[in-house]
C-alpha cells in the first residue's frame, strides 16, 4: 500500500491517549494490522520535543499494559510518533499543523489519509471541527479524513442537535466516528453472530417466548476523582444514554439485510425510535434513582448533590416484536461486583405435566450474554435429576472463549475500534440520527427526575446491590433481578 495514514491525537497529553489509544495502536502494530506507512503526531498546549512525548507514552503503556509492552517493539513503534503543540482556539495553529503534517506526509508517493481524534475535553469539540473545516485539514483532496469524536456527545438532546449541526458543516456524516467503546467489545459484537448467523434464537426472539430482558452495567468502583466531571452527568448521561441503550438496541433490532454500516445503524434507529418515552407523571412507576452513601460528601461533588451514581428503568418497545415485554436496565457506581450482562428470560412452559411441590414453579429458562468480567453465553434449563422419577434441577450450558477459542486474548475494545476507522466501517460507531433518538429518550426521563412526581433519590450502601427501590419495581412485576453469568 503506498500513501501514508497518520493519526492526528488531539488532547494528546491526557489520560485516554496514554491508557487506550497509544496501548491499542502499538497493538495493532505488534500484530502488523496499521497499514504500510503510518505515523501517530499527538497535538496538545503543552510544549514536549518528539522524545519527551514518546517517553511519556511508553511510560503509560509500562503502566497500563505491561503485559503487551515490548521494548524492542516499542522502539521501531515510537520512530513513527510525533508531537506538535497548538491551541486548538487559534485557526492559524491548525494552518501550521497542516503544513507540518504536509511536510511528512512528502515522505511517502501516494493519498495522504488522515484520522484526526478528538480526545479533547467535549466542550472543545465544536470549536475543534470548526477550525478544522476553516484551516482547510477536512477538506478530502489528498486523501480522506475522518474524525473520531470521544463520549459525550452532547449533554441532552438540544445540544446534541446543535452539536450534530456544527459538525455536518465541516464533515458528511461518513466522516464522523463517533464512539461508544462498548460496541468495541469483543461479546457485544458476538451478540450480531449470535443473533444472526444462528437459525435456533431467531423464531424465539420475540414476545411470544421472551418474558423479558434485564440487562445490567454494575460497576465496584466509586467514582473515584472523576467527581468534578461525574457530578454535572450522572449515571443516566454517563451509562444510560449510550452504552445501555446500545446493549437495548442490540438485543432488539430487527435483523439487518446485511453487515453494511447503514444497514445496521438504519435498524438500530428504528428501534429506538419504538422505545416508548416515559411520561413525567409515569417517572416514579417506572424509573428508580439512588446515590451511593458517601458521595455527597466526595471532593469535586457538590454539596447536597443530588446526582444519581445508580438508576433502574423499566422501558417497552413499541413494535410487534416486543410488544408488553419489559426491559429492565440497571447501572451503578459502588456496587457489589463489575459485571455487565443481558439476561433473556423466557415465558415458563404453558403447562406442566410433572408433579411440583405445592406452590413451586418450574424455573423459566435464561439466556445469558455475558459481556464482562467473565465473556460468553449461558443457557440455563431444566433437566432430571438422575435416579429420581421427575425430580428437576436447573442446569446450564455454557459458552466461554478460553475452552471454544483457546488462549487468544479478547483484544481492548478501542483496538477493534481504531481498526475499522482506518477500514472506513463505521458499522460499530454511532450515527447523528441515533445519538439524538438517545438523548430524546434520556431528556424525559431526567426531566421526570426534575418534577414533582420524581422518585425519591435513595442513599444505598457502597459494595450493595443499590436501592431496595430497584427490587420494588421489577417486584411489582412479579421478577427478581437474577445475574447468569
Ligand atoms: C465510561 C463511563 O463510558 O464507561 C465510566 O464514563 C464507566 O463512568 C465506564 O466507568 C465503564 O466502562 P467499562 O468498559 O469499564 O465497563
Amino acid at each position: 500500500m503506498s500513501g501514508t495514514t497518520t493519526f492526528v491525537i488531539f488532547g494528546a497529553s491526557g489520560d485516554l491517549t496514554r491508557r487506550k489509544l497509544i496501548p491499542s495502536l502499538f497493538n495493532l502494530y505488534c500484530k502488523g494490522r496499521l497499514p504500510e506507512n503510518w505515523r501517530i503526531v499527538g497535538v496538545s498546549r503543552t510544549p514536549y520535543s518528539d522524545e519527551e512525548f514518546q517517553a511519556q507514552l511508553r511510560a503509560g503503556m509500562q503502566e497500563f499494559e505491561p503485559d503487551k509492552y515490548s521494548p524492542s517493539n516499542w522502539s521501531s513503534f515510537a520512530t513513527n510518533v510525533g508531537y506538535y503543540s497548538g491551541d486548538l482556539s487559534k485557526a492559524d495553529d491548525f494552518r501550521a499543523l497542516d503544513e507540518r503534517l504536509k511536510e511528512l506526509e512528502t515522505e511517502n508517493n501516494g493519498a495522504a489519509n488522515r484520522i484526526y481524534y478528538l480526545s479533547v475535553a467535549p466542550r472543545l469539540y465544536e470549536m475543534t471541527i470548526t477550525n478544522l473545516g476553516e484551516s482547510g485539514l477536512a477538506e478530502e483532496s489528498e486523501g480522506w479524513r475522518r474524525v473520531v469524536i470521544e463520549k459525550p456527545f452532547g449533554h441532552d438532546l438540544q445540544s446534541a442537535i446543535a452539536l450534530n449541526d456544527s459538525v455536518h458543516k465541516v464533515l458528511n456524516e461518513s466522516q464522523i466516528y463517533r464512539i461508544d467503546h462498548y460496541l468495541g467489545k469483543e461479546t457485544v459484537q458476538n451478540l450480531l453472530v449470535f443473533r444472526f448467523a444462528n437459525s435456533l434464537f431467531e423464531p424465539v426472539w420475540n414476545r411470544n417466548y421472551i418474558d423479558h430482558v434485564q440487562i445490567t452495567a454494575a460497576e465496584k468502583v466509586d467514582v473515584g476523582h472523576r467527581a468534578g466531571y461525574y457530578d454535572g452527568v450522572g449515571v443516566v448521561r454517563d451509562m444510560v444514554q449510550n452504552h445501555m441503550l446500545q446493549l437495548l438496541s442490540l438485543v432488539a433490532m430487527e435483523p439487518p439485510a446485511s453487515f453494511d454500516a447503514d444497514a445496521l445503524r438504519n435498524e438500530k434507529v428504528k428501534l429506538f425510535e419504538s422505545i416508548r418515552h416515559i411520561a413525567p407523571e409515569e417517572i416514579a412507576e417506572h424509573t428508580v434513582r439512588g446515590q451511593y452513601q458517601g458521595y455527597s460528601s466526595a471532593s469535586g461533588v457538590e454539596p447536597g448533590s443530588e446526582t444519581a451514581t445508580y438508576a433502574a428503568i423499566r422501558l417497552y418497545v413499541d413494535n410487534w416484536r416486543w410488544q408488553g415485554v419489559p426491559f429492565y436496565l440497571r447501572s451503578g457506581k459502588a456496587l457489589t461486583e463489575k459485571t455487565t450482562e443481558i439476561g433473556i428470560i423466557f415465558k415458563r412452559p404453558p403447562h406442566v405435566m410433572f408433579p411440583l411441590p405445592p406452590g413451586a414453579r418450574i424455573r423459566a429458562n435464561r439466556l445469558s450474554i455475558c459481556v464482562q468480567p467473565e465473556e460468553g453465553i449461558h443457557i440455563s434449563f431444566q433437566a432430571k435429576e438422575p435416579d429420581t422419577t421427575a425430580d428437576m434441577r436447573t442446569v446450564e450450558m455454557n459458552f466461554d472463549y478460553d475452552s471454544s477459542f483457546g488462549a487468544v486474548s479478547i483484544p481492548e475494545a478501542y483496538e477493534r475500534l481504531l481498526l475499522d476507522v482506518l477500514k472506513g466501517d463505521a458499522s460499530l460507531f454511532t450515527r447523528g440520527d441515533a445519538i439524538e433518538l438517545a438523548w430524546g429518550l434520556v431528556d424525559k426521563i431526567l426531566a421526570g427526575w426534575e418534577s414533582k412526581g420524581a422518585p425519591p433519590l435513595e442513599i444505598y450502601k457502597p459494595g450493595t446491590w443499590g436501592p431496595g427501590a430497584a427490587e420494588t419495581l421489577i417486584e411489582h412485576d412479579g421478577y427478581t433481578w437474577t445475574l447468569g453469568c
